[in-house]
């Protein structure tokens, strides 16, 4: 694997999720598979479980990382092949990215979509031209349009807590106050669907996901409905896609709470937070038994090296 960036196959998925598992028992199995060897973090967008899940990733295989908060202690990246660069960008992706692939050995980068430019986000512009640009190795620590490690984190999650083989796993849109990327809805739908769950996505009219996440999805606009007898609820906001980056509702019922759940006594919650508590998922929930919250965010550590160490080998 050079590249990981996104659910390959059922195949690859299961046996990184088996891997995940071998280094949640025994962290220090590789200490030495990444000695001699330099992975840098490139965040253009701000992060705490990411950035620090990747660098205990990363020290657990014997690899030095090096964090750079390029949005803001690097120089402002031109994207744009052929750019005349006479306004304020200081440097090209295309130099910046060559010098990165000169002091690393693995590179991992964040880069959020505009939410205004549609098909450069849909196209994962800039992951691209990092990828293009480096030479190296890339891992997405969250693009434009998918967050690969928190999903394989979920799947290992998912794995860990389900009580049958074909677990109901529903992925409800929340409210927010600010308009939210696609990239964690997208990339939960493409794994669970791929892993070969029972997926219904619900949400308000408006807020359907590219199909190219969603196909083999059930989609229901009642939650009511979509919640009955659900293993797993996966809960998120996110923007519009038809109407690229719009907030079109903020319909406060849509919060899930225990009232919600009446109809799936046994389903277990999901978010890859942070979230907004109170308006995305109610304390009750969060707080309360049923939440698996800290075991995604602690499965992000295995899910990173998981990854990290299939590119070593
Ligand atoms: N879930 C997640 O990616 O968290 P951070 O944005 O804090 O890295």
């Amino acid at each position: 694997m050079k590249y990981y960036t996104q659910f390959e196959n059922k195949s690859l998925a299961d046996q990184l999720i088996q891997k995940a598992l071998e280094y949640k028992s025994n962290p220090f199995m590789d200490k030495t598979l990444g000695a001699g060897k330099r992975i840098g973090l490139i965040f253009l967008n701000p992060s705490l479980r990411t950035r620090v899940s990747t660098q205990i990733a990363a020290s657990n295989l014997g690899m030095e990382a090096i964090v750079l908060n390029m949005d803001k202690e690097g120089w402002a990246l031109e994207m744009e092949d052929g750019a005349i660069m006479n306004q304020g960008k200081v440097e090209h992706i295309r130099d910046a990215a060559g010098v990165l692939g000169s002091y690393f050995d693995v590179l991992a980068l964040r880069a959020f979509p505009s939410l205004t430019n549609k098909s450069e986000d849909s196209e994962d512009f800039i992951l691209n031209q990092f990828i293009k640009h480096s030479g190296l190795p890339v891992i997405s620590l969250e693009s434009a349009i998918r967050h690969p490690l928190q999903s394989l984190a979920d799947m290992i999650t998912i794995d860990e807590h389900k009580n049958k083989e074909r677990p109901k796993v529903v992925l409800t849109w929340a409210p927010h106050i600010k308009a939210i990327p696609h990239a964690v809805a997208n990339s939960f739908a493409e794994w669970s669907i791929g892993c070969g769950h029972d997926v219904t996505i619900t949400h308000p009219e408006g807020y359907e996901l590219d199909e190219r996440f969603t196909h083999g999805a059930t989609i229901e606009h009642n939650q009511d409905k979509a919640l009955a007898d659900a293993d797993f609820v996966y809960v998120k906001n996110w923007s519009a896609f038809n109407e690229y980056g719009k907030i079109l509702c903020t319909d406060e019922s849509w919060m899930l709470s225990e009232q919600k759940l009446s109809k799936a006594p046994n389903a277990q919650v999901m978010h890859c937070l942070p979230v907004r508590r109170n308006v995305e998922l109610s304390d009750e929930i969060l707080d309360g038994s049923r939440s698996l919250v800290q075991h995604q965010a602690q499965n992000r550590i295995y899910a990173a090296q998981a990854a990290l160490s299939n590119i070593l080998k």
